[in-house]
């Protein structure tokens, strides 16, 4: 009698007890399935810090190689920067059948191996990079020269910032890098002051014919 008398009196408000509960009971669901997206999110979503590989490192214009120059080594960012202009004498490229007629620009290269993930390195003596597990062979703008490398070597999006390192003067193109065009050349806008590097937004590079394959381009 007693809970008649209180969802009589609860109708009278336009709503029982008893739906108030479940209203109560489903807002409590609902606050909750949020919350553990939310969560869920928060947690795939990975954040890196500036100069945090998988983040933005931010180069001073003057820590950019000399064109036509040795690579730049970025441990913490794991990638090389090189600078090219092929307008200009270069003893470290080796022009082949296929290349664009004019190669400029500066590009960010990571420094994984494309075969099995082995770090290689720029070899002075040789002018190309080289990797020590299985022998691969790269050239300075990252083209293969020897397998067993599938493709040619990755490289991250870069920006051209003016001072105030938030105002993007150009990008590095995104196109090509699975095309025909070997080379995303990215020619620095005259006012750039830092080089953004962009490790968490890595092109792979494309399978363009061994340099090797050209007998008389073999560095
Ligand atoms: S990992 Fe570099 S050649 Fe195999």
């Amino acid at each position: 009698m007693a809970n008649v008398a209180v969802d009589a009196g609860a109708s009278g408000n336009g709503i029982t007890r008893r739906e108030f509960l479940y209203y109560i009971w489903g807002a409590s669901i609902a606050l909750l399935a949020a919350e553990s997206i939310g969560l869920m999110v928060w947690f795939l979503i990975p954040r890196f810090r500036e100069g945090e590989f998988g983040g933005e490192f931010l180069v001073s214009v003057a820590d950019v190689p000399a064109e036509n120059s040795d690579p730049r080594n970025f441990p913490d960012g794991r990638f090389w920067l090189v600078n090219l202009n092929t307008t200009q004498p270069n003893e470290l490229m080796y022009h082949a059948p296929g290349d664009p007629d004019v190669i400029i620009g500066v590009a960010a290269i990571y420094k994984v191996c494309t075969h099995l993930g082995c770090i290689y390195a720029w070899t002075d003596s040789n002018n190309r990079f080289e990797c020590p597990c299985h022998g691969s062979k790269y050239r300075l703008d990252g083209r293969r020269i020897e397998a067993p490398a599938p493709r040619n070597l990755d490289r991250f999006k870069i920006y051209a910032l003016a001072e105030d390192k938030s105002t993007v003067l150009a990008e590095s193109p995104d196109e090509g890098d699975q095309g025909t065009n070997p080379w995303t050349a990215f020619p620095l806008p005259a006012d750039t002051v830092y080089v953004s590097v962009d490790t968490g937004d890595r092109k792979q590079g494309n399978k363009q014919v061994l340099l090797s394959d050209f007998s008389e381009q073999i560095p």
